[in-house]
């Protein structure tokens, strides 16, 4: 079934920049808020808001139900257990919060080894690689090709590695390449399986279960959702033998001047006040989505990334990376030969209405990679990065790449 998406909902795209309609292009970093979700969370606001599982007051009981039904359209999304959901700030609250758990709890150990891939972004680089450092566990990369995709090759060489835990991008963030996660379930079938679906899971309707994940995390703001709140999915068994990550009020079950025991799952990993309204239009934003079908939004995205994709290869002074065929979904990277990406970007921005990000994109090892395999005379380590969500058109698609074109001519 075609998408069937009202523009009002997105006043935003109605607004002038620089003079010219706004084409968003910049969905992987965050995407616009439907009006309705906004609206309803006012209404939430007004009518129903105060602290969760607290207070036993008419305001405080109608948040906690609220609350609490946010988590379980989440565990019906993800085909889920609501215990084995936890409300996080973000994705990369989420990995942090994985990372140490872990560790707090002797799951992850000295001389264990940890495999990444060489196409993370730093929010689950970072993380591991700063506690390996004060824990003595090793990591080891699944590495990328030239054009900075992971082959089931190289996924199959991790095996080498013997790792106690992998933790990969379902959907990278630079090359927009998703990871065929069951190959990886299947390759590493005794690890835990840690995967990052801040780019994945806006797209895609994952079944936890399923696919054999261990732990997810993603974020709200990047699939319609407020800000500051995300989601980690943890296995049951190991949630409950996982030592908290922050503590506080709430996460508790006992307390004295010696002794704390916690709470159960998944409240003894939500210490303090939450983002309570966050959370509810996490809930609002999950109801639109799921009016729109997952499937037609899947359908709408893949379509649009091959016709923003066949339209790049047209011009000869772009440079594409990533897969580039049916894997390669919402995100397309590129460089202009001889014009810095910040000035694509720029130029985009200012002459032509277009918001696309240019740099590193936080995954600042996968775009160095990506000199191997440039034809560029000057690889400038970074790359413009088009991505597409449910509100993007192919008109969108051919506003940037005419302006490409005009800003080629201007620059020589
Ligand atoms: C693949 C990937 N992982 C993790 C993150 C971190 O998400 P957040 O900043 O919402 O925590 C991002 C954000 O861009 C991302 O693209």
């Amino acid at each position: 079934m075609p998408l069937r998406v009202s523009f009002d909902d997105f006043p935003t795209l109605g607004k002038k920049v620089n003079g010219k309609r706004l084409v968003y292009l910049d969905n992987a970093a965050t995407t616009l808020k439907p009006k309705p979700v906004l609206e309803k969370m006012v209404d939430f606001y007004i009518g129903s808001y105060s602290n969760v599982h607290r207070a036993v007051h008419t305001l405080a009981s109608r948040a906690t139900v609220a609350y609490e039904e946010a988590r379980m359209k989440v565990a019906k999304f993800l085909n889920a257990d609501p215990s084995e959901v936890i409300f996080t700030s973000g994705a990369t609250m989420g990995i942090n919060l994985v990372v140490n758990s872990l560790l707090r709890s002797g799951i992850l150990r000295e001389g264990d080894v940890v495999l990444l891939s060489q196409a993370e972004h730093h929010a689950n680089l970072v993380p591991w690689i700063r506690l390996s450092k004060f824990h003595g566990f090793g990591i080891a990369y699944i590495e990328v090709n030239e054009k900075g995709v992971l082959t089931e090759e190289a996924i199959l060489r991790g095996k080498e590695y013997k790792p106690k835990i992998v933790s990969v991008t379902g959907h990278s963030n630079v090359t927009g390449q998703v990871i065929p996660l069951e190959f990886v379930r299947e390759v590493f079938e005794d690890a835990i399986l840690v995967v990052d679906g801040a780019q994945l899971v806006p797209h895609k309707r994952l079944d936890v279960k399923d696919l054999g994940l261990d732990f997810l995390v993603f974020s709200g703001h990047k699939m319609l959702g407020p800000t500051g709140v995300g989601v980690l999915y943890g296995r049951k068994d190991l949630l409950e033998v996982m030592e908290p990550f922050l503590y506080g009020g709430e996460m508790i079950d006992k307390v004295s001047f010696e002794e704390v025991t916690f709470n159960e799952i998944p409240y003894k990993f939500e210490a303090g006040t939450q983002n309570i309204a966050g959370v509810v239009g996490l809930g609002y934003a999950l109801d639109y989505l799921e009016a729109l079908g997952f499937d037609s939004l899947e359908e709408h995205v893949r379509d649009l990334t091959e016709y923003l994709i066949e339209e790049l290869s047209k011009l000869e002074f772009v440079e594409l990376y990533g897969p580039l065929d049916h894997s390669h979904v919402s995100i397309v990277s590129f460089n202009v030969e001889g014009i810095h990406p910040h000035d694509v970007a720029h130029v985009l921005d200012q002459e032509f209405g277009v918001a696309v990000r240019s740099g590193h994109h936080c995954a600042q090892p996968l775009v160095r990679a990506l000199a191997r395999g440039t034809k560029l005379s000057n690889f400038p380590n970074s790359t413009v990065r088009a991505s597409v969500y449910l509100y993007n058109t192919k008109e969108d698609v051919d506003v940037m790449v005419e302006g490409l074109k005009k800003l080629k001519g201007w620059f020589g």
